[in-house]
């Protein structure tokens, strides 16, 4: 399964990286608001995005019309230092009205928190699936995405947006919510924002499927978020080296 439009741009430094995907995600938000009253941005996690949400605040857009939205939540206090709404909130959204912020509620049980996600999305989106203008994604080094981890049920989660999962053992805050494939699947344009030597086995994986078309199982997670519009990729040299043909 291959994105219809795939793109691989390779930036020098991690922090090329995000300033690419802070500029991109203002050029897409923009476009999105000119022929729109709203634009929705739905956010990633981890520490990759926490330097282009910073260097996004000085976006020039009008943030009023902005609605944000997000990937996954770890299950832990609104206020704890690893959840990526408290992450983003930190970082990027003073500018834009409490309003408009549809945040996982990370302190409620899985199954709640997953409802509750879900049924905010359906109040924003309506029947169909959430076709966010913007979606930001990360990679983690077993190619997970959002909170689909390899091998996880969640990755089979075909009539829900949202759904709770498990992080594998050693990973941080293991209970998790997550937006689910056929959600991912639906947005106009995904961001990937990743670099480091050590995600390149996943990055080599990754093109690897979309080359292969392997079969689902076998595939890293995020090699699965093929949309119709636009798939781009913000690597860094260390990441991208030897992984892509000349
Ligand atoms: C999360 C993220 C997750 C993240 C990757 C990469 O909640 O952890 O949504 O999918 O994008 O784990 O994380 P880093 O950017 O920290 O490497």
């Amino acid at each position: 399964m291959h994105p219809e439009s795939l793109t691989v741009e390779v930036l020098p430094t991690p922090e090329a990286v995000a300033e690419a995907l802070a500029r991109r995600t203002e050029t897409l938000l923009r476009s999105a608001l000119a022929k729109s009253a709203i634009a929705s941005l739905c956010l990633t996690g981890g520490s990759t995005p926490k330097p282009a949400y910073q260097r996004l605040r000085s976006a020039d857009l009008d943030w009023s019309r902005v609605h944000v939205f997000w990937t996954d939540e770890r299950l832990v206090p609104p206020d704890d230092e690893a959840s990526n709404v408290s992450m983003a909130r930190n970082a990027l959204l003073n500018a834009i009205p409490e309003a408009h912020i549809h945040a996982p509620q990370g302190d409620l049980s899985p199954e709640q928190a997953a409802d509750a996600y879900e049924t905010g999305l359906q109040q924003v989106f309506g029947e169909p699936p959430p076709s966010f203008d913007v979606l930001h994604l990360g990679m983690g080094e077993d190619g997970h995405t959002a909170s689909l981890f390899p091998g996880g049920p969640e990755l089979e989660v075909t009539d829900r947006w949202v759904t709770s999962s498990v992080a594998p053992s050693g990973s941080s805050e293991r209970q998790r919510v997550s937006l689910t494939l056929p959600a991912l699947n639906a947005a106009r344009h995904v961001l990937v924002a990743a670099h480091g030597e050590a995600k390149r086995p996943a990055f080599l994986r990754v093109m690897d499927a979309y080359d292969a078309n392997a079969s689902g199982s076998s595939r890293p997670p995020i090699s699965n978020v093929s949309p119709d519009g636009p798939v781009i990729w913000l690597v860094d040299r260390m990441l991208a080296q030897g992984a892509l043909k000349e």
